[in-house]
């Protein structure tokens, strides 16, 4: 099914070689022919094809251990396939949203670590197509948008707010929702891991007056980070409308007192740059609606996660 993305991505690999070294020992291609997969589960698959190419100093001996500084730790805190699969599928930034195609996991390429050959690149886009068929990621035929009416399914509702956020800058820099970047965690501000080249999904960042995190909101892999879809039901009808993901963003910071992770703890209900930030998100959430009801936005679509960020004038 994602065949096309596979092979763009090994083109991509194959035109970069050149300046690296050249591609690493192919190797055996390992589960990437769907007709001989002999794992039941993603999970299985996982254990034996994936977690073998992660481990020592291969990956695992700089991304494993402690969420305390800005060298992601997505392969979780320990040397396990426990920690490695919880790691990397609990980080939206390495995984794509399980979309090969967007994972970090498979982007990140030659830096003080290696670069995946080809063969291994496959083995593990094939693993992430098998968890993206076995979760809700949002995307899936029941939730087709509709032309007509996006916000009868979860993905319409999604592109229409991503296209409403898209000419939506000077709410979000007059209610301050980006003062979300600015909180404090017991390891430091959300900016300090959630900005490019740090750890962590969702996005929370300063770069460009806060204005690329903006932009980050406005993709697939990321909106519902910060957003979720919420069920309407009028006359028997069910659409849906977008709230702020407060419980996702709340529970990330109590998940170490429920041993749920290690994520550094903090309260969600913070006052920072002079707002309670989750209000000031639920502000920005009600004037962005109020364009989606009245017509404002542009044409539904998520943005092209590779577009450069904002959309003119920039906040002031
Ligand atoms: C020698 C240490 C080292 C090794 C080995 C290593 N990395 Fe890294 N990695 C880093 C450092 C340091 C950073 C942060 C700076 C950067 O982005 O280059 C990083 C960043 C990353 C990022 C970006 C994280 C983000 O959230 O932006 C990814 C993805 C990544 N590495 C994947 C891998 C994979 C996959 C392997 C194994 C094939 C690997 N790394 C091996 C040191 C290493
Ligand atoms: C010390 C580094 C660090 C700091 C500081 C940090 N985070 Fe994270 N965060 C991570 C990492 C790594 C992940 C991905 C793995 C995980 O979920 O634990 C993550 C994941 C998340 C997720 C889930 C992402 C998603 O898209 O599903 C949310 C939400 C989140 N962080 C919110 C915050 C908020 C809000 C702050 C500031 C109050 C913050 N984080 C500060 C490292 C950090």
């Amino acid at each position: 099914m994602r065949t096309h993305i596979l092979a763009t991505l090994a083109m991509a690999m194959i035109g970069s070689a050149g300046c690296v070294g050249g591609l690493t020992d192919a190797g055996p291609m390992t589960g990437s022919g769907s007709d001989t997969n002999p794992d039941a589960t993603p999970r299985q698959q996982f254990d034996r094809t994936v977690a073998p190419l992660l481990v020592s100093e291969r990956c695992a001996g700089c991304h494993v251990g402690p969420e305390t500084g800005a060298t992601n730790m997505f392969l979780g805190t320990a040397n396990s396939n426990d920690s490695f699969y919880a790691g990397i599928t609990n980080d939206r930034a390495i995984n794509g949203n399980f979309n090969p195609a967007a994972a970090a996991l498979l982007a990140k390429g030659q830096h003080e670590g290696p670069k995946w050959s080809v063969a291994e690149a496959a083995t593990i886009s094939d693993w992430l197509d098998a968890e993206s068929a076995g979760r809700d990621t949002g995307s899936g035929t029941p939730t087709q948008p509709n032309p007509t009416n996006p916000a009868l399914s979860v993905t319409g509702a999604e592109e229409q707010w991503a296209a409403c956020l898209s000419v939506s800058q000077t709410e979000f820099t007059t209610t301050k929702a980006y003062a979300i970047a600015d909180m404090q965690t017991e390891n430091g501000r959300c900016y300090s891991c959630h900005e490019p080249g740090g750890a962590g999904g969702a996005y929370w960042g300063r770069n460009n007056q806060y204005l690329d995190m903006l932009s980050k909101w406005q993709t697939e892999v990321f909106i519902t980070g910060a957003f979720q879809a919420q069920t309407v039901s009028t006359g028997g009808t069910v659409s849906y409308t977008m709230a702020v993901a407060s419980n996702k963003i709340c529970s990330k910071g109590k998940e170490q007192d429920n041993s749920a992770g290690t994520h550094p703890k903090f309260d969600c209900n913070q006052n920072v740059d002079g707002v309670v930030v989750l209000d000031a998100m639920a502000s920005f959430t009600t004037m962005v609606q109020a364009k989606a009801d009245s017509g404002a936005c542009p044409t539904p679509a998520f943005r092209d996660p590779t577009a450069g960020s904002g959309s003119g004038s920039g906040a002031n």
